[in-house]
């Protein structure tokens, strides 16, 4: 059974299956500039369908996560967690047709509370090019907190609540 978050009326997340590849290679190609624009690799890790398609059923990494986020039908961008213990790593893109509608930040609150309520984690971390303004705006709105830089990116990290009753 395919993992289903809903983020809210209009905005659903859905863990990768076989038969969305290829429309997640078609957002992919449609956007292959604006997602390679901070220097992330995305873009080049998928090339063709056949790699997207091989992503999802053999991934290189089964500790990562990764969600479509759909608008009804349209796939409309990504998210993922990278699993680490009690912690994990946020990721995320998506299509440049898409920007300015909150869709992010929605969506990174909803699986925010995934990962605290439901998998338990106590920290969830992103790393973002220190000039990719558009991301850092969508962490600091979804909770996180700025922490450090690290060369080239700036380090975000939110902490589970914990609440004492
Ligand atoms: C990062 C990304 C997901 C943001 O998408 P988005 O639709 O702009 O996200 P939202 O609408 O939820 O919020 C964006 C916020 O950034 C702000 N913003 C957008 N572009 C900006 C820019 N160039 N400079 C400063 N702030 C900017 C918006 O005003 C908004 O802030 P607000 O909530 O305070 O109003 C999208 O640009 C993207 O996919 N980029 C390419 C891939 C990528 O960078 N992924 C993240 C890797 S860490």
């Amino acid at each position: 059974m395919t993992l289903e978050l809903v983020v809210d009326e209009e905005l659903q997340l859905k863990e990768f299956r076989p038969e969305d590849a290829a429309a997640i290679f078609n957002l992919i190609d449609r956007n292959r500039a604006h997602l390679s624009q901070h220097g992330d690799d995305t873009a080049q890790k998928y090339p063709t369908e056949t790699v997207v398609y091989e992503s999802i059923v053999h991934p290189k990494n089964p500790q990562r996560k990764r969600f479509g986020m759909w608008s009804e039908d349209t796939l409309v961008g990504s998210i993922n967690l990278t699993l680490e213990g009690h912690s994990a790593e946020i990721g995320y893109y998506l299509g440049s047709e898409f920007q300015g509608k909150k869709y992010m930040t929605r969506s990174v609150r909803r699986i925010v509370s995934y990962g605290f309520d439901e998998l338990g984690l106590k920290r969830i971390y992103a790393k973002v090019h220190v000039q990719n303004m558009a991301s850092r705006a969508v962490l600091m709105a979804a909770g996180f907190s700025f922490i450090t830089l690290k060369g080239e990116s700036a380090i975000y990290v939110q902490n589970r609540n914990i609440t004492t009753t």
